[in-house]
């Protein structure tokens, strides 16, 4: 079947959140120790202990909120442990990720000044599953009280004068799981019992996130909203992309067969599902969507790479999780108006990571690079689009060929990203974007791809999957010709 694509330009559909291109960055492996934090006596060249390298590549993809201190560690993570002097700080262990010694050096202090470094909003994960209501209140009164009491009274003895601007406070993460193995009925009181002391100091208004279900837990979301909607600004919501078993082998990040290809592409298009399924169940207590969907943790799950600490979750990426990152945009995009936050799990050396590093080497991975040519999309408004697309077959099994969204700047730019998850053949598209094609008109695009289902930066090899300009389009009767190479993400700039 032929691809058609109608991108209606004069047809908007709200704004794209530029909080969809969210990171996560947990106390979990060499994420925060070794991946952004060496302190500031290493011989990695930092600011303030933070590294360099990986601010810089960081900024660059304009990462616009971060979501910290977890994951399961944020429900056993007391943040008093984590400020005053470092040498005084308490040791403590990390039971959930590998059972190494948490020195506590990275604290709230710390993940503050990433933040202004990366020009980015905090968005901290509360203690909810070992942590008491009082503990959770004294955080949010240290961050953000600008008079005087005894935690910003601390604060300022800690050697910051001013309250932190806060906006983002997540009470608790999969209180269904490590955070409590509790029911919804028990999570949605103990979350009303929690929020309650969670306060606006000052000019500070938190917008408080309820931790939300784990995939296609229904009941969660619509217990969570008939008990408490009116008290929460975002429900949150989990779903990894795993090609296996998660208990019996999740598959390799490297060494996989082709059908793991494609039940990764199709694992992955889930997502758009569970985003329809939970938001109707949003509609019923918030039909005019007040309160936003916040995917806080998404991305690839693999085994870890062979040799390393299995409770570090380090895996590398490929082609394949640059595809799965393009998928998920797409998807996000699409559904804008309930979805106002994602945070990729996770940020550096965890998961789908964006950047690896091997003590002062650094690589950034394919999934980085989908991140920076997506970028565009960031709070632009999205544009209403038609599309036709040809079968990706496997095992008698389809899939679509395609997908596609797209969007118009301030500037009038329309962008349009595309994937083509199929990983033998090409997709030539026809593409009508209506109310834009001219004479005038001029496009450019950049494209990331590869040879083979696998490939992958490392260490010596940096660049083996990297964007290149795209060629495969031109204009012909006023509509795009566009031929998207096997395995390829693409964005287009239309002028
Ligand atoms: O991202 C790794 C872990 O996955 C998080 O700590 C937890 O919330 C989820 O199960």
């Amino acid at each position: 079947m032929k691809n058609n694509v109608i991108v209606n330009a004069d047809i908007t559909k709200g704004k794209i959140n530029k909080n969809i291109y969210g990171h996560f960055a947990e106390h979990l492996g060499r994420c925060i120790y070794e991946g952004i934090w060496v302190g500031e006596d290493s011989s990695i060249p930092n600011t303030k202990g933070i590294r360099n390298d990986v601010l810089a590549a960081l900024k660059n993809i304009k990462v616009p909120v971060l979501r910290w201190p977890g994951g399961c560690f944020a429900d056993e993570y007391h943040w008093k442990d984590g400020v005053g002097p470092r040498e005084n700080r308490k040791r403590m262990v990390n039971t959930h990720w590998g059972g190494v010694v948490e020195n506590n050096h990275f604290g709230t202090h710390e993940f503050m000044l990433l933040c202004e470094l990366l020009e980015c909003e905090p968005y901290i994960c509360g203690n909810v599953g070992s942590g008491t209501v009082q503990e959770m209140s004294e955080w949010v009164e240290y961050m953000t009280f600008e008079g005087e009491s005894p935690m910003a009274n601390w604060r300022r003895e800690n050697g910051q004068d001013e309250p932190w601007k806060l906006k983002y406070f997540g009470v608790g993460n999969e209180n269904w799981g490590c955070g409590g193995n509790m029911r919804p009925e028990y999570y949605a009181d103990l979350y009303r019992r929690y929020q309650t002391y969670v306060r606006n100091y000052g000019g500070n208004k938190i917008y408080k996130i309820a931790g939300g279900a784990n995939v296609d837990d229904y009941n969660w979301t619509e217990v969570l909203m008939k008990n408490a909607h009116w008290l929460m600004d975002g429900l949150s919501l989990h779903y990894y992309t795993i090609p296996g078993d998660f208990w019996l082998g999740k598959g390799s990040a490297i060494d996989f067969p082709e059908d793991e290809w494609f039940i990764t592409m199709k694992k992955a298009l889930h997502m758009d599902q569970l985003i329809t399924k939970h938001s109707t169940i949003m509609d019923k207590y918030d039909p005019d969507k007040r309160i936003g969907m916040i995917i806080d943790e998404w991305g690839t799950w693999f085994d870890v790479e062979p040799g390393t600490n299995p409770g570090f979750l380090y895996q590398q990426n490929t082609i394949r999780d640059a595809l799965v990152a393009g998928l998920h945009f797409n998807i996000f995009h699409n559904h804008a108006d309930r979805v106002q936050m994602t945070n990729i799990a996770q940020t550096v050396n965890v998961l789908q990571a964006m950047i690896l590093t091997e003590g002062e080497k650094m690589i950034l991975t394919p999934t980085y690079h989908v991140f920076d040519m997506y970028k565009v999309h960031q709070d632009a408004e999205l544009l209403a689009v038609d599309s036709t697309f040809g079968s990706y077959e496997y095992n008698g099994e389809t899939l679509p060929q395609v997908t596609v969204s797209a969007s118009k700047n301030a500037e009038g730019i329309v962008h349009i990203s595309l994937c083509n998850i199929d990983h033998q053949n090409e997709a030539v598209l026809d593409l009508d974007l209506r109310g834009v094609i001219g004479v005038e008109t001029k496009v450019s695009g950049t494209i990331i791809t590869a040879d083979s289902m696998n490939a992958h930066n490392t260490f010596e090899q940096l660049e083996v999957v990297k964007p290149a300009a795209f060629t495969g389009v031109s204009v012909e009767n006023n509509k795009l010709s566009i031929k998207l190479p096997a395995m390829s993400v693409v964005t287009l700039a239309v002028e």
